[in-house]
């Protein structure tokens, strides 16, 4: 059966849903877009991810297309158009249509709205992943959740082709920034340590939530950079993301972190993070 998908204001069968040419995401990724996790028709932190779309948008000064409540009502309404109740839901915001120019256009233009959904399962992963680092080649906002993602994807592929199941950004200094699709963690004598929030990367709604989780827990933290030295000795590395949610990280650059052991602390988070996923975030 054709996936039905959601395009500016349409229910139609994904093979229907198209755009113009002249879309300016198509153009130049003039857009921003989320990835959202769903279980039992509701959203995982949907509300903090529609708070990062308003980010991305506002940043880009492209309109917010609707409400969060309207939002929630197209969405649920696609989720049972395709009887999916868990999965993946993608919401993608560009620009809008418009002659080909790259000067953002002055007349107000509709941004085009684009939502579609599979199946997924989370996955509370046992074992660890193998990770590559690379130089980071990206523009300088990724705090903004584009879907301009040629970076990531060669990145991502750079590690693919060598069995890696993620690749992290370096700066110039060593320090990590983050992952392809995902936020980058270390855990040094009992500490967690991820790096802040500035514009090199992604305010990932994971990482949020695993901050909270971790000072309910009791687990020392801090939002401090890391080298690429420091990881590959590191006690316990992870990453975060809404498809991932707490991957183990055993082997850098084909060195073991620990032995090529998952962590206690690692661990601990799957847990916690389970049961958020489980038990409260039904109520969105
Ligand atoms: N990626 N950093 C980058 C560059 C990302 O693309 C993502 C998410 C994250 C983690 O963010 P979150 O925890 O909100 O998913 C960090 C999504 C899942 C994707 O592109 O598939």
């Amino acid at each position: 059966m054709s996936r039905m998908v959601y395009v500016d204001g349409r229910y139609v069968p994904s093979s229907h849903g198209v755009v113009s040419i002249n879309d300016r995401g198509l153009q130049f990724a003039d857009g921003v877009y989320e990835l959202i996790y769903f279980s039992q028709d509701h959203f995982i932190d949907g509300k903090p991810h529609f708070e990062r779309l308003r980010y991305s948008l506002d940043a880009l000064e492209i309109p917010l297309p609707f409400s969060y409540d309207t939002f929630t009502l197209k969405a649920r309404y696609l989720m049972q158009l395709n009887h999916v109740t868990e999965g993946l839901f993608y919401l993608q915001v560009t620009r809008g249509v418009c002659v080909r120019q790259h000067v953002i256009p002055t007349a107000p233009i509709t941004p085009t709205v684009i939502m579609s959904l599979k199946p997924w399962r989370m996955n509370f992963f046992q074992e660890g992943a193998a990770v590559f680092t690379m130089p980071d080649m990206r523009w300088q906002r990724c705090d903004i959740k584009s879907t301009s993602l040629l970076g990531n994807i060669l990145g991502k592929t750079i590690s693919d082709r060598k069995a890696g199941k993620e690749i992290w950004f370096t700066d110039t200094q060593g320090i990590v920034r983050e992952g392809g699709a995902s936020n980058a963690w270390i855990v040094k004598n009992g500490q967690l340590l991820t790096h802040p929030l500035e514009q090199h990367i992604l305010s990932g709604v994971t990482r949020m939530r695993v901050l909270k989780l971790a000072q309910s827990l009791d687990i020392p933290v801090i939002e401090k950079p890391f080298t690429l030295e420091e990881t590959y000795c590191a006690d316990e590395a992870f990453l975060t993301s809404t498809s991932n949610s707490i991957l183990p990280v055993t082997t850098l650059d084909e060195r073991e972190i620990a032995q090529g052991t998952v962590g206690p602390i690692t661990h601990q988070l799957q847990e916690a993070y389970q049961q958020f996923v489980s038990k409260e975030a039904l109520y969105d």
